[in-house]
């Protein structure tokens, strides 16, 4: 079977994170999004994997390469501009050919694997196979009703007013090439796209076997900010270890499920599990709390952070709490020395602050 991860379109509601960056190389727990999608893949027994991208194309490619990092071969389809799920379905036709195939969305992040689930699916006669979960605001998401008894899929809709039910369509999708007819078949929607959804309905319609699987454990879309602070939450419950591949002085305290990563440099400073301390980064005269994912070439001191994500390149010096934060790239949080006193800001736009 083949791998179809979808890294185009743009991450408007990740903003201002993304007005640069795409949004699936924002790392949850020090590891972009993209990187645990192919691991997901790769555990999974892909070996051949095909990434749809869109503008952010070169950064995707230098992030992710060819793929030896992960003993995988690695195709990159160019979507022209993000005119929908089922419309990057149809231009990876060359590539897909008439193979069984599992799309992945390259912004979501799922609790254990799905190797079960893609080996059921290849053995099975079924045309497709949709992962689907509770969720507490359906409205947001492409959703399917069941019928009570046969528990079949009687419809699907993409982000319905009222939905039908509370199962959300999770980004996993496993097909044949009968989906190659549906996405041909189908019109662009009421936001101008042609949708995955409309493409399984079709083929719900025309007699084919779609067979819904009930995923349990949690899964997180990290399209927006709250997201990606609960997907790191999540990962970091779930995988942080006690590690120090860098180097902790002896003033300093590491509480619980710490990782250093190499490089990284603890000064005088507390530690406080889960929380994960990127390579070559410096942390001096400062508290870091749990749930808080430091990466890479950042210094912090004299500060204290809590559950909070910091990416790399930034530097923040007495800043006396930061909590619930996403601080982006290369960012300078300081206090400053001169009268008068008063906060100074450069903030990109959609920029969030809470000052007290
Ligand atoms: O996250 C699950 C939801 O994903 C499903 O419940 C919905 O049924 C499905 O339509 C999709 O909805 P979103 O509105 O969240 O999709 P989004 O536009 O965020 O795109 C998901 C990923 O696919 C993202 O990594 C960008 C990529 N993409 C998106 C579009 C529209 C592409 O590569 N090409 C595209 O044309």
């Amino acid at each position: 079977m083949k791998g179809l991860i979808l890294s185009g379109g743009k991450g408007t509601r990740l903003y201002p994170l993304t007005y640069t960056r795409a949004k699936q190389l924002v790392p949850v727990a020090n590891k972009p999004v993209l990187f645990r999608v192919i691991e997901t893949l790769v555990d999974a027994g892909i070996r051949d994997i095909g990434i749809v991208v869109g503008d952010t194309a070169n950064e995707i490619m230098e992030a992710v390469g060819k793929g030896r990092r992960w003993g995988v071969e690695i195709t990159y389809i160019h979507q022209e501009a993000p005119l929908g799920l089922a419309h990057a379905v149809k231009i990876s036709r060359d590539y897909l050919g008439d193979e069984r195939f599992v799309m992945f969305l390259g912004d979501n992040v799922i609790q254990g694997g799905i190797a079960p689930l893609i080996r059921q699916f290849e053995s099975s006669d079924w045309n497709c196979q949709v992962v689907l979960t509770p969720v507490s605001e359906p409205q947001h998401y492409g959703v399917a009703e069941l019928d009570p008894d046969t528990r079949r899929i009687v419809r699907l809709v993409e982000k319905p007013r009222n939905p039908p039910s509370n199962l959300a369509l999770v980004g996993i999708y496993m097909f044949d090439h009968h989906i190659h007819e549906a996405v041909e078949s189908i019109r662009p929607s009421w936001r101008g796209e042609l949708e995955i959804t409309d493409a399984i309905q079709w083929l719900i319609e025309h007699g084919y076997e779609v067979h819904p699987y009930i995923h349990r454990g949690w899964w997180i879309d990290t399209g927006k900010p709250i997201d990606m602070l609960a997907a790191n939450d999540l990962v970091l419950d779930e995988e942080c270890e006690h590690r120090i591949e860098g180097y902790v002085d002896r003033d300093s305290v590491i509480q619980g499920r710490v990782t250093v990563q190499k490089g990284a440099e603890i000064i005088n400073s507390t530690i406080r599990g889960p929380a994960i301390i990127g390579e070559n980064t410096r942390i001096v005269n400062s508290y870091i709390g749990p749930y808080t994912s430091i990466y890479h070439d950042v210094v912090v001191e004299d500060s204290e952070i809590e559950h909070s994500i910091v990416l790399e390149g930034t530097r923040i010096e007495h800043i006396s709490r930061l909590v619930d934060s996403l601080i982006g790239r290369n960012v300078e949080l300081t206090r400053s020395p001169y009268k008068p006193k008063a906060y100074k800001m450069t903030l990109s736009d959609h920029s969030k602050v809470g000052v007290l």
